[in-house]
């Protein structure tokens, strides 16, 4: 098939090169000049292990390519995909501005009949109104489809080519064997359902999957308090298959491009519609606080803070992605910083991306982990990164001036802490 998409965010990127892995014919479009350029040089403008390897692959088959003219591109193609940015309003509603523009742009350009399948996530209604902006626009025929999607950052392209389901929300029954064989090749768990639906199954899954984290991090907070481990609970917990044993690791929170966004814009969502969500409004609430557990503890341990030294291991939202949107570590740094404490920083990937956001003369850059533990008071751990799994800790007291180390993501066992010598404080774990 022949296949626009437009924007070349994560989910646009990865799914345009995943379709012309498949064997369709892709032009990846995006206004941003510059990342055009970057990606025709086979430049991959998000960190994504193994996705340059498959850009190369794809563009040299002439499966892939990369256009900042989206009127060829959609007079090219018979699918157009969405897949821009649906960043949060001050309110917390999802902004569709560059939806809005997208599909004017897609209406004035269309030459024949068209299927333009929405990526984005977006709120219930949105792919009508882009049915209307379109229609507003051309005299062309065009169905309407929503793909939402459930792509993971850090192990993107192995989601889209092996996904657990596709969601096809459609309204026209004609173009559900076209849909279904497109997306055949990837899986064959595809759930066809109304656009409303589809919509929905997007915000539904990862509120609720938030919802997980919430509530395993609550749980931690009450077997710190009663000499539990929720390592443990959580095991025990994930055996009942109605529960199962994932997102249920406890640790200071979620963080990332999803799940913030998409939890406030669906209590928006209900609050359009008089219905106040109270269970999400907590889960946000509850993930706010979890943060400042790394700086309880740091209290706990070194009474103030003022002109200590802190090591910092990990500035990314979760391991794999460089990708700093809504990072607990952004607040638990500036927390840190303005009760006087000095930081020693140091992440795999992400240190580029956090300075050019944030940077203080409190802060100071380090080559490896090691080097920010050097001298310091205490190591606080905020992404499960592998290399930070793999450390040898008991070299840690003999750099560390007091050898306390915080780990917010749990990811040392008895066995590793046991002869290292620290004082060690996890989340909801037994110290
Ligand atoms: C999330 C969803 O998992 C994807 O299915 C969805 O497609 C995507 O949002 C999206 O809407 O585009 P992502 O944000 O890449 O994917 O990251 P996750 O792996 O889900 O992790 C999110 C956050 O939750 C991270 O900060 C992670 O550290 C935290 N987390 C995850 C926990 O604190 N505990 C857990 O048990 C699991």
């Amino acid at each position: 098939m022949d296949i626009a998409v437009i924007g070349t965010g994560y989910v646009g990127l990865v799914s345009g090169i995943c379709f012309a892995e498949m064997g369709n014919h892709v032009t990846c479009v995006d206004q941003d000049i510059n990342k055009i350029e970057a990606l025709q040089n086979l430049a991959s403008p998000i960190y994504e292990p193994g996705i340059e390897t498959f850009m190369e692959r794809n563009v040299q088959a002439e499966r892939l390519k990369f256009s900042s003219n989206l009127i060829e591109a959609v007079r090219q193609s018979e699918l157009i995909i969405i897949a821009v940015g649906t960043p949060s309003l001050p309110s917390g509603e999802a902004n569709l501005q560059y939806i809005e523009q997208a599909a004017g742009e897609i209406g004035r350009a269309m030459n024949g009949r068209k299927i333009v399948a929405t990526k984005s996530t977006v709120p219930v209604g949105t792919n009508e109104k882009i049915r209307q902006i379109i229609a507003g626009q051309t005299e062309q025929p065009f169905d309407i489809v929503s793909i939402p999607e459930f792509l993971r950052e850090g192990s993107a392209i192995q989601d889209t080519l092996h996904p657990d389901r596709i969601v096809i929300g459609l309204d026209n029954r004609e173009l559900e064997a076209t849909m279904v064989e497109l997306h055949s090749s990837f899986t064959d768990q595809i759930f066809v359902t109304d656009i409303r639906s589809a919509e929905m199954i997007k915000y539904a899954s990862n509120a609720f999957l938030a919802t997980k984290i919430s509530f395993i991090n609550e749980i931690s907070n009450i077997c710190e308090k009663v000499g539990a481990d929720v390592t443990e609970v959580a095991l025990g917990m994930g055996k009942d298959p109605r529960i199962g044993p994932s997102f249920l690791n406890a640790g200071i929170g979620y963080g990332g491009s999803c799940f913030p966004k998409d939890t406030k814009a669906l209590i928006q969502i209900a609050g359009n519609v008089n219905y106040e969500f109270q269970l999400l409004k907590s889960v946000v609430e509850v993930n706010k606080a979890q943060r400042y557990k790394v700086i309880e503890k740091l209290k706990q341990s070194l009474g103030q803070l003022n002109n200590t030294v802190i090591g910092i291991w990990g500035l990314s939202f979760k391991p794999n992605t460089d990708d700093i949107r809504e990072a607990p570590s952004i607040e638990i740094i500036e927390a840190l910083i303005g009760l006087g404490a000095r930081l020693k920083l140091y992440d795999p990937v992400a240190m580029g991306k956090f300075k050019d956001s944030f940077d203080h003369p409190s802060i100071t850059w380090c080559a490896n982990a090691l080097d920010a533990a050097a001298n310091a008071d205490a190591v606080c751990l905020l992404t499960d990164w592998q290399e930070f799994k793999e450390i040898s800790l008991s070299q840690l007291i003999y750099v560390m001036e007091q050898p306390i180390l915080i780990d917010g993501r749990n990811v040392y066992s008895k066995e590793q802490i046991e002869g290292a010598g620290l004082h060690y404080y996890s989340i909801g774990r037994p110290e």
